[in-house]
């Protein structure tokens, strides 16, 4: 399999490659460049927002949230609501799901997420590919994946319409 790197030769120059302005991928090499960009994304978040993380387990998916909320003015750390599935930080309006024990959209419509969806919550949705049908058309989609090195990890976004010029502005 060729590493990314191979795959673009402009990465080995640039952490940020924004080959079009629909998908910007990201390279972190530490956990702190994660909640960096995490933070970054908080910082340009607003009421209504829903942020899509998708990717394996440990891929950094919670280490991104913490920088979400950091970026809201959230000082202190949060961890994946595994067990109860919908945790809320109501200080910042943060609605932060896991759907890693989901099944279906249905379950998580059934847990009471719509209420956040379409209330004055920004909600962060770990795990989101399982409930995808519960989810509005106009987000930001968060892909996390595994890179070569221990402590890399590729972070790619997909923008909604909402979500364009925003993260236009992060990879300037
Ligand atoms: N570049 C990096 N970015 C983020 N985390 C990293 C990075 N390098 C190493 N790590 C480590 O990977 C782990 C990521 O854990 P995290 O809980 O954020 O994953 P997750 O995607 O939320 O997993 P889960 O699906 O189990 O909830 C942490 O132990 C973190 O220290
Ligand atoms: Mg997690």
């Amino acid at each position: 399999m060729k590493s990314p790197r191979q795959e673009n030769p402009k990465l080995s120059q640039s952490k940020w490659v924004c080959s079009d302005l629909a998908v910007l991928k990201v390279f972190t090499k530490s956990p702190e460049e994660t909640l960096n960009l995490g933070e970054r994304v908080g910082s340009v978040s607003k009421l209504g927002d829903v942020i899509c993380l998708e990717g394996d387990l440990g891929t950094g998916k919670t280490v991104f949230v913490n920088g979400i909320a950091r970026g809201l003015g959230f000082a202190g750390p949060i961890r994946s609501p595994t067990f109860i599935i919908i945790s809320l930080i109501p200080e910042i309006k943060l609605c932060h799901v896991d759907a890693y024990r989901l099944d279906a959209a249905e379950a998580l419509i059934s847990a009471g997420i719509d209420e956040f969806l379409e209330g004055d919550w920004i909600c962060v949705i770990e795990w989101a590919e399982k409930v995808i049908e519960a989810l509005p058309a106009d987000r930001l989609w968060v892909k996390f994946s595994f890179s070569d090195a221990d402590s890399e990890r590729i972070i790619r976004f997909a923008p909604g319409a909402g979500w364009v010029e925003r993260i236009r502005t992060l990879s300037g």
